[in-house]
């Protein structure tokens, strides 16, 4: 039994971006915890999505935590602009064909008052980011290969989260242990019962009709 609380981090790629406003005071009056910005380059991930300006744009509508998730390459050179549109939060990923200085990017995220996330891919092993843990303000665990939401999700990837939870209760951590990608009420309760305390969700809550019946879904409840 997991003794976290469980956050909810509604992807905002799931939205429709023609009611950008409206989907973002609907997911927060739904009961969202935090509120999740997939921010794809074309390069590091198959697709486009939003960059600086679209995190400014939710910023100015919800006082919200906004866990930004950086799927490009050379995400240190980007950091400035992602600070300034008012992340709270952003995670990096640790693949070397993300072309940056993991080290270096996280402690310029942490220099700057932003939680510090670091994301490996399915096919990335745990070892990957195992000495940057003691580091870290968040482990995103990616349930899918990055890119596109409506993915199914990859139970294999338990094993990364239950090694997470036992560093984390092993040295006292307090770092946050985040899946992304295809979760869904069946999911998210694998993924918190292995030890998971932030979901991400886009496809589950936002293409339904009730964004607050989803995320209670997503709780258990
Ligand atoms: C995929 C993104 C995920 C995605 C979630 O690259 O990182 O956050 O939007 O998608 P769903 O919840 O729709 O599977
Ligand atoms: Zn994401």
């Amino acid at each position: 039994m997991t003794h976290q609380k469980i956050l909810i981090a509604p992807s905002i790629l799931a939205a429709d971006f023609s009611r950008l406003e409206d989907e973002v005071q609907r997911a927060e009056e739904a009961g969202s915890d935090w509120l999740h910005l997939d921010i794809m380059d074309g390069h590091f991930v198959d697709n486009i999505s939003f960059g600086p300006a679209v995190v400014a744009t939710v910023r100015k509508h919800t006082k919200l935590p906004l866990d930004v998730h950086l799927m490009i390459e050379h995400a240190d050179h980007y950091l400035p602009r992602f600070f300034e549109a008012g992340a709270n939060s952003i995670t990096i990923h640790v693949e070397p064909e993300a072309n940056h200085d993991v080290g270096q990017t996280l402690a310029a995220i942490r220099g700057a008052g932003c939680g510090a996330g670091l994301a490996l891919n399915p096919a990335t092993p745990f070892e990957a980011i195992e000495p940057y843990l003691p580091t870290l303000d968040l482990l995103l665990v990616m349930t899918v290969h990055p890119g596109f939401g409506g993915q199914a999700f990859r139970p294999e990837m338990m094993e990364k989260v239950k090694r997470a939870k036992a560093w984390r209760d092993a040295n006292g951590g307090k770092l946050h242990l985040e899946v992304d990608g295809g979760i869904n009420a069946q999911t998210a309760k694998l993924s918190t019962e292995n030890g998971a305390d932030v979901l991400v969700a886009g496809t589950s809550i936002f293409r339904t009709k009730d964004y607050g019946a989803a995320i209670r879904e997503l709780r258990g409840r």
